[in-house]
């Protein structure tokens, strides 16, 4: 258990050793933690638990803290298993213990459990007298799940805002001024770009939402990474920039190669690029050799992206066949793109590359670039100068 408050503390688990999250679907450099809080007052309510591998360890030292039966609710602010994964467990101990959730929460919930737990469904605006305290619920549907909620602690001016301005980082600290700055905004940025991207226009308006109620906060309580005290503004204020069509002065390549002939393309275009802007930061991802959701928040502080691969079998290589999927979903706005591959015989990846850009919404400069063979001076002074035309197009 930790305190932030006389009357709350945090009382969930740090998550070390994760390295993948979402199944294998994100990667977690640097750990995560499940952040479960407790609030007492008058009565005590328990927001969100811990996933499931670590309920029993959350129970057991839940138990060391209060006893359990002193709890009077708990609030699923979010149904999905990382932070309702000890539900089953605490609510073994004490059964019939009321909770608070969205409808939708109450479908999410049953789906994954199949469990009739005292539900109490709850909407924006409804609140939960904790005695000298009240929780004021605010729904958040579809940031990220259709259930998600957060809520408000008066008096105390604590948003608990579960996934949202959230971070997978692992600390033993428990607030932002007390860790690395930068390993925190890598962190926080990364998550935005891979998890919260396809709702950025619901992001801009719930919180604009919430700066309309005039609510003084002094926390805000996510339910991964740590807690922000030191100016909780912060964060929203960086989140009303990532929402609406975030870009720096950059521009990431992303290819794959069979013989370095893709990869010769790849770097003859930033030759270009670098030509016709110096000042523009050029990041070049072999993506079979590289982390893809690193790559993506790379893409997203994009103003550009060039994508290539060679052909193969009539297609393209399955690394980048996937991250195009991936940017499909994400839905990334306001970014140009280009293609390019090598081929020897059929040819078809370039057209490929572009029909997927367009799919995902990419504004295309160019045709791209194709290659038949390995590339010699003459495609590789091509290829510089359709750098050159990127990076004017993208200026
Ligand atoms: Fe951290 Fe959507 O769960």
């Amino acid at each position: 258990m930790k305190k932030i408050t006389d009357s709350v503390s945090w009382v969930g688990k740090i998550d070390w050793e994760l390295r993948k999250f979402h199944g294998d679907e994100y990667s977690t450099h640097r750990g995560s933690s499940y952040n479960s809080y407790l609030v007492q007052d008058k009565k005590t309510v328990l927001i969100d638990t811990v996933w499931a591998p670590f309920s029993k360890e959350f129970v057991e030292t839940l138990d060391k803290v209060i006893e359990l039966e002193e709890i009077d609710y708990i609030v699923a602010n979010h149904a999905e298993i990382d932070h309702s994964g000890a539900l089953p467990e605490i609510l073994k101990k004490i059964p019939g213990t009321p909770v608070y959730c969205t409808a939708n929460g109450v479908k999410s919930l049953k789906g994954h459990y199949h469990e009739d737990w005292n539900f109490q469904v709850v909407k924006t605006g409804d609140t939960l007298s904790l005695g000298a305290k009240e929780l004021v619920f605010i729904e958040a549907p579809m940031l990220h799940w259709p259930d998600s909620m957060m809520c408000y602690l008066t008096n105390e001016n604590i948003l608990f805002s579960n996934d949202a301005f959230g971070q997978h980082y692992a600390s033993e600290f428990l607030f932002n001024d007390l860790v690395d700055q930068n390993e925190l905004y890598t962190e926080a940025l990364k998550y935005y770009a891979n998890i919260l991207t396809p709702f950025s226009s619901l992001v801009v308006k719930k919180i604009e939402e919430v700066l309309s109620l005039g609510l003084p906060v002094n926390y805000i309580c996510p339910s991964h990474g740590i807690i922000w005290r030191d100016n909780p503004a912060q964060i929203v204020q960086k989140y009303l920039e990532w929402a609406q069509s975030y870009k720096e002065n950059r521009i990431t390549l992303v290819y794959d190669t069979m013989w370095e002939g893709t990869r010769t393309l790849a770097e003859a275009l930033a030759r270009g690029i670098q030509r016709a802007d110096p000042s523009v930061e050029v990041k070049l991802y072999n993506l079979a050799k590289t982390d893809k959701n690193d790559v993506i928040a790379d893409v997203f502080r994009s103003k550009g992206i060039l994508v290539g691969s060679p052909t193969i079998n009539r297609g393209i290589l399955t690394s980048i066949a996937g991250f195009l999927e991936e940017l499909k979903g994400l839905g990334f706005k306001g970014k140009k793109a280009g293609a390019f591959g090598c081929y020897g015989w059929s040819g078809e990846s370039l057209k490929l590359i572009v029909h997927g850009l367009k799919d995902c919404g990419f504004d295309l400069v160019g045709e791209g670039i194709r290659v038949l063979w390995r590339p010699d001076d003459v495609s590789l002074q091509a290829a510089e100068q359709f750098g050159e035309e990127f990076a004017r197009a993208v200026q």
